[in-house]
Formats: C-alpha cells, sequence, structure tokens
C-alpha cells in the first residue's frame, strides 16, 4: 500500500501547546500538507508565545482557532464541530500543563474543549524540559492517558532548548508525519478486524476464602488490547482480577477461573487474531470445599489436591474452522527463555509467541517495562527493553502487518 495514500485527504485538527516546540508547527503544518492531510491549527494561549497565528493559518490555509467564547469562531465553526469535522486530532508539542488537563478532562480553552468533546483517535507528542518529563505526576498522567486510548508519539531524546540534555524533545515535524502515516496505515490495515485478547492472572478458588493465583498484574495484556482499539480493532478483553481500569474502547468480560477465560474466549469467536497474554494457574483444587476448610487440632501439615485446568491457548489454537488467523502465546521464561518458548510454539500450536524473561532481575511482573522475544516459525526477533504499553502497540502493528501480509 502507498504510505501517502493513507494521509491523503485525512483532515487533522493539529493543537499546538506552550513549549519552545511550538515554533516546530508550521514546519509539520507544511509537511502533512505535503502528503495530502488538510490541516486545521488550534493554539493555546502558551502556544501563541511561540508561534505566530499568522504563521499557522499561512501554511494551513485556514484560520486559527484560539478563543473558546469567540462570536466569530463559534459561529463560523463550533469547538465540537471542531472535534467532529476531524479524522484524527494531534497534539504537539504536548505540554505536561495541556497532559495533566486532559487526564483530568478540563476545558478551560478551546484546545482542551475540543479534546474532551472528541471521540476520534488522539495522538501527543509531548515536549517539555527531562525533569518535567520524568516527573511521577507526568508518568502518571501518560499513563492514564495510554491506557484511556491515547497515542504518544515520543519524546525523543536530545538537547533542549533549556541547554539541558535528556528526554523531553518533541520529535521532529518529519518524524510526526511519518507516524501519523503508520497509524492511519495500521488502522486501515486492522479496520473491520476482531482482536480476543487474554490478560491478568486467573483466581482458583480452594473454599469460600481462600484461592490460588499468581503475580501477574494485566499490566500487557491491557496494553496491548488498548493498542488494538487504538488501531480499530474491535477488541475483547477477557480479564482475571487484576487493579488495570477497563481500557478505552475494548469490551471487557471479567472472569475468575481459567475454566470461565475459556468458556468466555470460546464465546467471543470468531476472531482474526487472538492473543493469550494471561497468566492462567495450570492447576485447580480438585474440589472446591463449600464451607471454609477448617484447621484440624495437631495438624502441621496437610494437603491439596489438584487437577490440571484448561490450556486456553491450545485449545483455540487447534479449533479447527473457528482458529483465528494469528494465534499468539506468551511464555514467561526464568532462564533458557527463547528456547523454552520455541518449544512452546510447538507444543500449544500457536503462530507466534512472545517470550519475556521473568527472572527477578528484569523485574517484569508488576513492573512497567519488558524485554521480549518475538518467535515465529521464520525466527526470532530481540526488542529492546521497553515500556508494557509500547510492547502493546509495537505488537498491534506488527499484527497489523501480518494479517495484511496473509490476505496479499
Ligand atoms: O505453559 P505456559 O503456561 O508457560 O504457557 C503460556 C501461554 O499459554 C500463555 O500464552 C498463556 O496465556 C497460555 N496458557 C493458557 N492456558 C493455560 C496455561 C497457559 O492459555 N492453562
Amino acid at each position: 500500500m502507498d504510505e501517502c495514500v493513507v494521509i491523503k485527504g485525512k483532515r487533522i485538527l493539529l493543537i499546538i501547546s506552550g513549549g519552545i516546540a511550538a515554533y516546530k508547527g508550521p514546519d509539520l503544518v507544511r509537511r502533512l500538507r505535503e502528503r495530502g492531510a488538510s490541516v486545521r491549527c488550534v493554539l493555546t494561549a502558551g502556544g501563541a508565545k511561540f508561534v505566530s497565528p499568522l504563521a499557522l493559518s499561512t501554511v494551513s490555509g485556514d484560520k486559527v482557532y484560539q478563543e473558546l467564547f469567540s462570536l466569530i469562531d463559534e459561529r463560523e465553526i463550533g469547538h465540537i464541530e471542531l472535534s467532529r469535522d476531524a479524522d484524527i486530532l494531534v497534539v504537539a508539542p504536548a505540554s505536561a500543563n495541556i497532559l495533566a488537563k486532559m487526564v483530568q478532562g478540563q476545558a478551560d480553552d478551546i484546545a482542551t474543549t475540543a479534546l474532551l468533546a472528541t471521540d476520534k483517535p488522539v495522538v501527543v507528542a509531548p515536549a517539555m524540559n527531562i525533569r518535567m518529563w520524568e516527573h511521577a505526576a507526568t508518568q502518571v498522567n501518560v499513563a492514564a492517558l495510554r491506557s484511556r486510548g491515547v497515542t504518544t508519539l515520543g519524546p525523543a531524546e536530545g538537547d533542549m532548548a533549556c541547554g539541558e540534555y535528556g528526554m523531553g524533545r518533541m520529535l521532529e515535524p518529519v518524524e510526526i508525519a511519518d507516524a501519523l502515516e503508520a497509524f492511519f496505515r495500521d488502522r486501515e490495515r486492522l479496520s473491520g478486524r476482531r482482536a480476543l485478547v487474554t490478560s491478568g492472572p486467573t483466581l482458583e478458588a480452594i473454599d469460600p476464602v481462600r484461592y490460588i493465583t499468581n503475580r501477574s498484574s494485566g499490566k500487557q495484556g491491557h496494553a496491548i488490547a488498548s493498542a488494538l482499539a487504538q488501531l480499530g480493532t474491535e477488541t475483547t478483553l477477557v480479564s482475571g482480577p487484576t487493579r488495570e481500569p477497563d481500557p478505552t474502547g475494548v469490551r471487557v468480560i471479567h472472569v475468575e477461573s481459567a475454566r470461565q477465560m475459556l468458556n468466555a474466549c470460546e464465546g467471543t469467536l470468531p476472531v482474526d487474531v487472538a492473543v493469550f497474554a494471561a497468566a492462567v494457574s495450570d492447576w485447580r483444587a480438585a474440589m472446591e470445599a463449600s464451607g471454609k476448610i477448617k484447621k484440624r487440632p495437631g495438624e502441621t501439615t496437610t494437603t491439596l489436591d489438584l487437577v490440571e485446568n484448561p490450556d486456553i491457548l491450545a485449545t483455540i489454537s487447534s479449533a479447527g474452522n473457528r482458529r483465528p488467523q494469528l494465534v499468539v502465546g506468551f511464555a514467561a521464561e526464568t532462564d533458557d527463555v527463547i528456547d523454552n518458548a520455541a518449544r512452546k510454539l510447538e507444543a500449544k500450536g500457536c503462530d507466534w509467541i512472545v517470550a519475556n524473561d521473568i527472572s527477578k532481575a528484569a523485574g517484569t511482573f508488576g513492573g512497567v517495562a519488558n524485554t521480549v522475544h518475538l518467535i515465529s516459525r521464520d525466527g526470532v526477533e530481540n526488542w529492546p527493553r521497553l515500556s508494557k504499553a509500547t510492547v502493546g502497540e509495537r505488537l498491534a502493528k506488527r499484527i497489523a502487518q501480518r494479517l495484511t501480509e496473509a490476505n496479499d
């Protein structure tokens, strides 16, 4: 597919917030228009300190929207129409302040009001001083936005206008334009596709009080479901008990046990792709006691009979004509990560295994980052250490690519 074709004719609402990188706004507008997109600009009061509305209106060929309560703007096109009229909202640069306002749902100017009033995809390109970027408040805000379906581009590492070096520089306009093109291309590839993702641990009751579970946080599975939904896939997430919020735009089925998870998964078929990121308990109590099991006097040891749980990944991988076109399993390994995962690919009959190192040193369980290897019958891709959100986005893009190749 010609890359430029997918961005041609797209209507981009570009929100420029306060930060020195705002001066790159006209260059970004020019590059997007060169590729055939139409760009309408919203400039915040802070943004207007760094770039002139005249420069933006000249390159965009449209007026620049700055006032929420402007008689003229509201009569011509109100803030609701601004987002209704767009295919995508892009905030570049996105200051720490506008990210915080987006998290809180503030709507005190035309930019934040358009962002609150939209159901269109939202992409942010953060730009700020390194300490503002690394501040816990900003990191929490960015994570919250990502879990609500906002796509982040960058920031990059480099020299900053404040004289410091580090993370926080806005991506270059050409990189943002390339990323938006890729975003539209992947959405086109995944539109009309259905995905199933499992996430979190399972919980296997022993009696009404006790249960068997594991340390899975659900962060990775939820991030994958969120990334697939951001790319326009109709996504169902079957999740065991986690503290993660339900990702925006995803149908979530909450379950506890492995057997409930299997039933819910089977109920969502047919799907085009299924990703099994849940840490399913291999065993459950042979008999769930109806009353609380009592400790007997003098008892210092006891035994619990366990029976094997169904293997959801293996079951769906061999579902005959209901088998998804692409089945992806996960392998959490503490040693010989790649060899063990490659064996699992065969044993389970899936197409890809995402292998991750869960040794204590890797800090994967419950952590925000993950080092994974994507294993298929064509070979092994070693991914660098990435946040779980980025692993989710990268996997969603690989899925888009694979489903398209398979149909060519
Ligand atoms: O065998 P192991 O548990 O290491 O395999 C991991 C993969 O298999 C994961 O994708 C997990 O979601 C899936 N699995 C499953 N049902 C089970 C056990 C694991 O779907 N009962």
